[in-house]
């Protein structure tokens, strides 16, 4: 008995050391990462400054460079951080990305080309101090950790992984209103996020989807659903992605560049519900990667994240575009409300409707000419809310007409009546 008891102890002992030794080779591991990122960028600079120095003609330019030179050499390798009380940040992104430190590299520049040691001149980062902004705010990751996993957040199940390319600009809308007036050297400064507005006006999401509250009552708000939604309520099962890419940027760009019915294939034979679920009303918009890398960076930027007011920079809102026709008016409407969603960007429809008797949306320029204009007003404010089923069985189709109420009247229903008129197909005989 008592020898058994011993070999027990002995097994826990050893356990409890195995598991000690394993901390302490995860901690020496992650040290050991950026400690050498953090000494091969001194001894970068160090390999720099003696070719400048071997390079300098006057004596005055030797003193100046051999400054320079001893400044390295005095460097100690340590984490740096960058602290933003205003912000609730502690960054220590700067501690493998020391080019971007404004302690040791006040321009905020030089000549690597390698990541992490790159410190590239750009007018964004000098518009944002690091000392008043950190890097997070922008990039997300995460500020505290020192490997370039965890800090990049690309680690399963971290809910902000870092932001690289166009999808950086989805953080300017934090702080800026009206993004796209934001000029850098009289450029775009968020080219992406004119681009995305471009595209999802042309299509129509809004007539299904809503931003903040604004647009059609089909499906979720970007803004309050989509932007901030927690990894747990994505279900990854249908879109055949290995679980370390399953991150809410794949979820929403997936739904862009592949079928939606396929990731959100519903129940439509009710074989695992009481009723039968159709698959997703979403349009396959099959769209190209930069098309849906700048829509998702888009929908991404519609976070609810506070930011402390005194980082906010209001602009004023475009003016009012001005008309040339009632027409041209009531195509702006057209978009406004999102009615390409259904329709089509042309109205000739061909969304395609799941169990819906006619398939596909009514081609609106067929349909028109057979209504008076009160009636046209009447069917958009009204809408059509149960539309027919082809299989009785089947599913309840995903898309109806929705009824716009009066959130479409006055003069924008009159100029919208005419525009459609004036897009008819002229001949009848359908
Ligand atoms: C442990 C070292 C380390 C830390 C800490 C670290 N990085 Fe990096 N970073 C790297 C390395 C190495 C690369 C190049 C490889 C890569 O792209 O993943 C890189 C690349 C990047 C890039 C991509 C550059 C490109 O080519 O587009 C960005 C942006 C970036 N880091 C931002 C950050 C931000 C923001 C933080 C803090 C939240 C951070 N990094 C923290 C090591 C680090
Ligand atoms: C105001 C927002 C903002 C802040 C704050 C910010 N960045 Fe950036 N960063 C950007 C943008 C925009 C880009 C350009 C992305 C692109 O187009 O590739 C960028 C690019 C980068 C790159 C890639 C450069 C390259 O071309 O290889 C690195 C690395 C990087 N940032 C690191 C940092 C670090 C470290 C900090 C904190 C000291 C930081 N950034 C703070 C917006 C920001
Ligand atoms: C955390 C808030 C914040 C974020 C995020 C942010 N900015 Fe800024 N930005 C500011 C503040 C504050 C200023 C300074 C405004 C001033 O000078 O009055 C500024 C200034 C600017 C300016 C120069 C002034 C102007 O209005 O033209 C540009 C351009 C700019 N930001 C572009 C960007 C871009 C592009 C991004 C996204 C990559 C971005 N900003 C992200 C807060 C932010
Ligand atoms: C969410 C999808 C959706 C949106 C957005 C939508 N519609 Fe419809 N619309 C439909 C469906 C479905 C029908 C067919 C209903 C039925 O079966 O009777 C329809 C029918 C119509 C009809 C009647 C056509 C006929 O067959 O007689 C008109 C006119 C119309 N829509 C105009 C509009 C206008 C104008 C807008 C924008 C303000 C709009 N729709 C937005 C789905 C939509
Ligand atoms: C005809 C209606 C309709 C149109 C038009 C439409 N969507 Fe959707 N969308 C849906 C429905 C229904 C869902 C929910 C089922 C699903 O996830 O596919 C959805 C889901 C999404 C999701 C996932 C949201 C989440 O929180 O899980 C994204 C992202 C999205 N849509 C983006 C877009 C974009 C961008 C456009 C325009 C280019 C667009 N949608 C146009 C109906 C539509």
């Amino acid at each position: 008995m008592k020898n058994r008891l011993g070999l027990r102890h002995f097994f826990l002992l050893g356990n409890i050391l195995l598991f000690v030794l394993m901390i302490a080779a995860i901690i020496k591991d992650s040290r050991h990462e950026w400690e050498g990122y953090q000494k091969k960028y001194y001894e970068l600079a160090i390999a720099e400054t003696q070719d400048k120095l071997a390079a300098a003609k006057t004596d005055a330019e030797k003193d100046q460079v051999a400054k320079e030179l001893k400044f390295w050499k005095s460097q100690h390798v340590e984490i740096k951080q960058i602290l933003v009380p205003k912000l609730d940040r502690v960054d220590r992104c700067i501690t493998c990305h020391v080019g971007m430190d404004p302690l040791t590299n006040p321009t905020g520049t030089n000549d690597f080309k390698e990541q992490p040691f790159a410190a590239p001149a750009d007018e964004v980062h000098r518009l944002h101090p690091a000392e008043k902004f950190g890097c997070a705010v922008c990039h997300g990751g995460q500020g505290l950790a020192t490997t370039v996993a965890a800090a990049h957040g690309e680690v399963e199940h971290w809910e902000k992984p870092l932001l690289r390319g166009v999808y950086v600009q989805s953080s300017c809308e934090k702080c800026h209103t009206n993004v796209e007036d934001l000029k850098i050297n009289g450029k775009p400064a968020a080219p992406a996020i004119i681009q995305a507005k471009g595209i999802i006006k042309e299509n129509g999401c809004i007539g299904c989807h809503q931003i903040r509250g604004w647009g059609g009552p089909i499906s979720v708000d970007w803004s309050s659903e989509t932007a901030d939604k927690p990894l747990v309520r994505i279900d990854f099962t249908h879109t055949g992605l290995p679980k370390d890419q399953w991150t809410l940027r794949n979820w929403i760009k997936l739904h862009l560049i592949k079928d939606p019915a396929t990731l959100v294939p519903g129940d439509p034979k009710a074989e695992f519900n009481a009723e039968p679920i159709s698959p997703s009303g979403m349009p396959y918009f099959a769209m190209n990667d930069s098309d849906a890398d700048a829509v998702t960076a888009y929908i991404l930027s519609l976070t609810t994240e506070e930011i402390p007011k005194e980082y906010y920079v209001y602009a004023p809102n475009a003016p009012e575009p001005q008309f040339s026709s009632p027409e041209a008016h009531g195509k702006f409407v057209f978009f406004k409300y999102g009615c390409a969603a259904c329709h089509g960007p042309d109205a000739r429809g061909g969304r395609k409707n799941y169990n819906y008797q006619n398939d596909v949306e009514p081609n609106l320029r067929k349909v028109v000419s057979t209504y008076t204009p009160d009636e046209l007003k009447k069917k958009i404010q009204n809408g059509v809310q149960v539309v027919g089923k082809k299989d009785p069985k089947g599913p309840t189709p995903p898309l109806y007409m929705p009824a716009w109420k009066d959130k479409i009247k006055g003069k924008e229903l009159d100029d919208l009546v005419a525009y459609l008129f004036s897009i008819a197909d002229k001949q009848e005989q359908w």
